[in-house]
């Protein structure tokens, strides 16, 4: 208890990174070492969302955005991919009103339309019910890949030009980050990713080309609030110089 509260005294709170995505990995291998099925994992892997979810509200996070279900996770064995959306569409229905109570608005990124209909029915429901939260907007990533959502843009930028109303001459960056799923949510400043695998695994290809990546060996069922504010914390000690030099940095701090 005492470790707790010395960890959330340490972050500093005017330095929050807005943004904070996190690979949920590990549920399987955590099951396996209980001698459980994998779906165990993901079972017990939803209190560490809450916990996660309601840490970064609690510390003033504006975006927490939460990879649940990669496009390639459709090449799972078919009971996991119906345990694991049963879990979406219980998980998302049990948690409105703690939504409501913290003031969190649920939001999606993803190809949606492959969603099972019952998932789409509960994720439209909660969307609508916690729109007018504000403290933080919490985005699963569903259905989705970097890559995907790439190609997603391009398909509508190109519509553009074909239409006539956008010249090619006029892409640029802005027009491309403002034609992903949520324009409005902003680059991630720090991505975690759980389990202690290195990658980044086709998350948020376009948005993290400057993100600080923080790898936490623990499994995604055991990770808890300390978890992320020992994250935050490591985040708040590196510098980010986005190109710039070190001297640069410093001379623009004064
Ligand atoms: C990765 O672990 C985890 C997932 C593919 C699913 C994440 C889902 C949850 C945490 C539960 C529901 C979430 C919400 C937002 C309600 P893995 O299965 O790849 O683990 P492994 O690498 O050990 O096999």
């Amino acid at each position: 208890m005492m470790e707790n509260n010395n960890l959330i005294d340490t972050v500093d709170k005017t330095r929050l990174p807005k943004h904070i995505a996190i690979i949920m990995d590990g549920n399987g291998r955590w099951a396996q070492q209980r001698g459980e099925q994998r779906v165990f994992g993901h079972n017990n892997g939803v209190q560490s969302v809450r916990e996660t979810a309601e840490a970064a509200a609690e510390l003033g996070v504006k975006y927490l955005t939460l990879y649940a279900f990669s496009t390639e996770n459709w090449n799972r064995p078919k009971d996991e991919v119906d345990a694991l959306m049963h879990l979406l569409v219980v998980t998302i229905n049990n948690e409105i009103k703690t939504l409501n109570d913290n003031n969190i608005r649920l939001r999606v990124i993803g190809n949606i339309q492959c969603m099972d209909p019952q998932v789409k029915k509960e994720l439209a429901e909660a969307m609508e019910k916690t729109a007018g939260n504000t403290r933080m907007d919490l985005f699963l990533a569903l259905s989705y890949s970097g890559r995907w959502e790439i190609v997603d843009a391009i398909r509508k930028i190109a519509q553009q030009v074909k239409d006539g109303t956008l010249s090619p001459g006029q892409i640029n960056e802005k027009l491309v980050s403002a034609s992903m799923n949520a324009p409005d949510l902003p680059d991630p400043e720090l991505l975690i990713r759980t389990s202690g695998e290195y990658r980044t695994s086709n998350f948020l290809m376009w948005q993290t080309a400057y993100t600080e990546l923080f790898f936490s060996s623990k499994l995604w069922p055991d990770f808890r609030k300390e978890d992320l504010y020992e994250a935050i914390i490591d985040f708040q000690h590196r510098e980010r110089r986005f190109g710039k030099t070190s001297e640069q940095i410093i001379n623009c701090k004064g």
